[in-house]
């Protein structure tokens, strides 16, 4: 595979005025902020706040109605296949070949992205990372929760991308699963990938780096967990807040 050329800007992501319409719904609406290299960032915010529209459009699978965003040095209106080619994206509902083993589901998604004689090293590489090195012959439809969690990442990583979003992916998973997935995010970011979460969980939320909250498509924080707290004037939690602001949304 040919290597991404370098990105110029010193953001990864950044969204400028980005609004998606979906008829009289605006799902998003004019958000702006931008994310560092490296870092794990959270998209918090009640159920329909547009946190998966927000992704959609900046994975370059959904045109913004309004304004811009750069990803990985491309802008995801213009140059939507090149975005593509530089980002890992593992959706709400991921999609793993039930009926093929683990290193099948490695191998076709190696394929897709035409790894060609890099594919036996990568396929090694994710399932080292992924913790799944005795599972390469299992059938992905009986693995657990937390293994078809971690092998949707490593099908979603097998190109190398700078940039993974990944769209509520410890719903359902038990503790032990979700604290060992979070580990392993934690790795890829010190490696410089940057980690782009939606979560329901705000265990997790404590620990961004830094976050944007979302409520009925506006931006409505971001900064670190703290400073987010502090522009809410909140004395409690994330917890807190997120439950606020549903209230006031309902
Ligand atoms: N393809 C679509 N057509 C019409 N409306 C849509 C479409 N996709 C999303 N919406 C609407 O846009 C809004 C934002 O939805 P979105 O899925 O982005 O929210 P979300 O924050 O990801 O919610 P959840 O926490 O439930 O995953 C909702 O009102 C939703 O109904
Ligand atoms: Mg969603």
């Amino acid at each position: 595979m040919s290597a991404a050329a370098p990105i110029a800007a010193r953001e990864v992501v950044e969204l400028r005025e980005l609004v998606k319409r979906f008829g009289s719904v605006t799902a998003v609406d004019h958000v702006s902020f931008s994310i560092h290299p490296g870092e794990i960032f959270g998209i918090l915010g009640p159920n329909g706040s547009g946190k998966t529209t927000t992704i959609r459009m900046l994975c370059g699978l959904l045109r913004p109605s309004h304004g811009t965003a750069l990803v990985a040095g491309a802008d995801v209106a213009v140059e939507p296949e090149r975005v593509k080619s530089r980002i890992g994206y593992m959706s709400q509902a991921f999609g793993l070949y039930r009926d093929l083993t683990v290193d099948e589901n490695l191998a076709f998604y190696g394929g897709v992205y035409n790894l060609g004689p890099a594919l036996a090293e990568r396929l090694a590489w994710a399932k080292r990372v992924m913790r799944l090195d005795e599972l390469g012959g299992r059938l992905s439809g009986v693995l657990s929760g937390g293994q078809k969690q971690r092998l949707a990442l490593a099908c979603a990583m097998m190109h190398a991308p700078e940039v993974v979003f990944l769209d509520e992916p410890t719903a359902g998973v038990d503790p032990a699963a979700r604290r060992l997935f979070w580990t392993i995010i934690r790795e890829r970011a010190a490696e410089g990938v940057t980690m782009i979460v939606t979560t329901h969980y705000m265990d997790e939320a404590e620990r961004f780096d830094r976050l944007a909250f979302l409520s009925r498509g506006k931006l409505v924080a971001l900064g670190s967990p703290t400073e987010v707290k502090q522009q809410f004037g909140s004395e409690g939690s994330l917890e807190d807040i997120f439950v606020a602001l549903q209230e006031r949304d309902a």
